[in-house]
């Protein structure tokens, strides 16, 4: 049942490359033209969406993170996201031209339901992306997009967090050429960066015993840090939660951009920070990202970054480089999360831990 893999989770990881394939199956055409015929609000409806706001706990709640940086700059849309517990305490504005979108794996999680009752109470649009067919969440939203990724067994989300990337992505593209905002020839580039995502997971996970071997040298680590930039931002936090929820250690994901504001304090020579390094492109962003790793290995900071294949530049500031394949920067968490989700499972079992039963979790949280 575990495919030969020692847990759930590991088989979960390994099985990204057609998770990712699965959610894309069947949503765009050859040309690159988007067709997603579960989201049953009418396009109409769609067109005068004003503001999405995101809703999601834990790791879905990355995924919206990520989801903003790439339904903001395709569509234009502003996007806010929130944690869904936090949602409707707030009191948010909300119109029958707001769209929620409300992400959940398993599409049970109290928190987020609550806060899709309280959206369309509101006469919001809600939109649910889950992995889990007929689940509360779908039945009470307006529309859903599936994810496709299959049971995941293993309490800590991977596969589901892969794919309910892949189908933020989509909603946004799908927003995109129903609005007009990106031209078909650039949605259909993005679909083939897409298209190419599968192969490139798969090159990460042939990569995976530089990040085991990388989990026994750290095996005493007892503070882990995760810095990145833009949607490298989330992924460093999604890096810590996999360290924490699996190996119970500390684990801290920074905006890169945040460390003279106090985190650096924090460097001690010999501490872990994995670094996510953004793609080169025109902005500075990877330059940036580049001047904060020197910044802290000058602190003694045990550097590990992940950067593009290619990237002679950081070569000088890793202590350990991870490459990863390269894609454009909105879709580098495809890539990007596989080593933090490797490296996490490792650690665990190294020391021990029940990785598919971590302490004190549900899978499925069911209470508010
Ligand atoms: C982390 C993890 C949790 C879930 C969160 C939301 O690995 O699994 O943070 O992501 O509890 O669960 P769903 O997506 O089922 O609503």
């Amino acid at each position: 049942e575990k495919d030969g893999h020692d847990w759930f989770m590991r088989k979960e990881i390994f099985e990204q490359p057609e998770s990712v394939a699965a959610a894309l199956l069947g949503r765009h055409t050859e040309r690159g033209q988007l067709m997603l015929d579960e989201v049953r609000i009418d396009d109409e409806a769609l067109r005068d969406i004003d503001r999405i706001i995101v809703v999601g706990c834990g790791t879905a709640a990355y995924a919206g993170q990520v989801a903003k940086y790439a339904i903001e700059h395709w569509t234009r849309i502003p996007v806010e996201v929130e944690l869904a517990h936090e949602f409707r305490y707030r009191d948010p504005i909300l119109t029958r031209n707001t769209l929620v979108v409300a992400i959940s794996q398993s599409g049970e999680t109290a928190d987020t339901l609550m806060a899709i009752r309280h959206a369309r109470a509101q006469r919001a649009k809600v939109l649910a992306i889950c992995n889990t067919n007929g689940a509360t969440i779908p039945r009470e939203s307006d529309a859903v997009i599936y994810t496709h990724a299959g049971p995941e067994i293993g309490v800590a989300s991977t596969k589901g967090f892969l794919t309910q990337m892949v189908a933020c992505y989509l909603l946004g593209l799908y927003l995109a050429q129903l609005r007009g905002t990106k031209f078909g020839d650039e949605i259909a580039a993005v679909v083939r960066d897409l298209d190419r995502i599968p192969a490139q997971v798969q090159q990460v996970l042939d990569g995976a015993q530089q990040v085991y071997d990388l989990a026994q040298e750290l095996l005493d680590a007892k503070v882990v840090l995760f810095l990145g930039r833009h949607a490298g931002y989330p992924v460093a936090m999604e890096g810590a939660l996999k360290l924490k929820e699996l190996a119970y250690i500390h684990a801290e994901g920074f905006a890169a951009g945040e460390l003279k504001h106090g985190p650096i304090a924090l460097i001690e020579p010999g501490l872990p920070v994995f670094c996510v390094v953004p793609p080169r492109g025109r902005d500075q962003l990877h330059d940036k990202m580049v001047s904060a790793i020197q910044e802290i290995r000058a602190r003694g900071a045990r550097t590990i970054v992940l950067a593009e294949a290619g990237d002679t530049t950081v070569a000088d500031v890793a202590d350990e480089l991870i490459e990863l394949p390269q894609v454009p920067v909105l879709l580098q968490p495809l890539v990007a999360t596989v080593p933090l989700q490797l490296f996490a499972c490792e650690l665990a079992t190294l020391m021990g831990h029940d990785v598919d039963q971590p302490r004190n979790l549900a899978k499925s949280v069911t209470v508010e």
